[in-house]
């Protein structure tokens, strides 16, 4: 069961609303907002009164990925916005459990980010509590980054430990996802692809965008 979830930063901003409507009913399994604040990465996105603008455009499932400092700042704000999966950056969380469980506290599916540089293993103690594991596929902070090198390899060792622990996480890879990379991010054990340009960018338009990546990933 591949779920894409479309990521909203490389949509055109001036018609935002028709973009995530587009997605949705293309087919993309969730909505993927990029939040940056400039500081844990050197870009600024949107905030909360975007997500909660754009919520009732569609029921498809909000994925707020926070690339931001100090993330238990903002839960509660994402939560009320409309947020359904809230993922933090382990980069950005001294304490990750208390995190985590705030983001359950708040009725949300909680889920942790890690950088292409950051091992697997920041994640062991983690993987018990959480609902996702995204691995990082570039560095984030940008779109239309070419997927690093290496990862296939990261993604399979992160399935083998989530197989391991015989819990349902889902496993999400963000960064460079294209028909290539997608095929190797799903051979190696990934089950929620995250793109932006290939599907914004693409001149077939997002539906069909949506299908090719479904395609070349069988
Ligand atoms: C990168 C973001 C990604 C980004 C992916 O920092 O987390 O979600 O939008 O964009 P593409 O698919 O263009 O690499
Ligand atoms: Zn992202």
């Amino acid at each position: 069961m591949l779920k894409i979830a479309a990521s909203i930063l490389s949509a055109d901003f001036s018609r935002l609303g028709e973009q995530v409507r587009e997605a949705a009913q293309g087919g993309a399994d969730y909505i993927h907002v990029d939040v940056m604040d400039g500081h844990f990465v050197p870009n600024m996105t949107i905030g909360p009164v975007v997500v909660r603008s754009i919520r009732g455009l569609t029921d498809r499932p909000f994925d707020v990925h926070l690339m931001i400092e100090s993330p238990e700042r903002y839960l509660a704000d994402f939560a009320e916005a409309g947020a359904d999966i809230l993922t933090v950056q382990q980069e950005a969380c001294i304490h990750l459990h208390r995190v985590v469980e705030e983001i359950k506290g708040l009725g949300k599916r909680a889920g942790v980010a890690i950088n292409p540089a950051t091992p697997n293993i920041m994640l062991k103690e983690i993987l018990p509590f959480i609902d996702l594991v995204l691995v990082m596929t570039v560095n984030p902070g940008f779109g239309g980054q070419s997927f690093i090198e290496t990862m296939p390899a990261k993604i399979a060792e992160m399935r083998q430990m989530i197989d391991a622990l015989g819990r349902d996480v889902e496993l999400e890879v963000d960064g460079g996802i294209h028909s290539e990379t997608a095929s190797r991010a799903v051979r190696a054990g990934a089950r929620v692809l995250v793109s932006g340009s290939a599907i914004f960018a693409d001149p077939d338009g997002v539906e069909r965008a949506i299908q090719k990546l479904r395609s070349s990933a069988k």
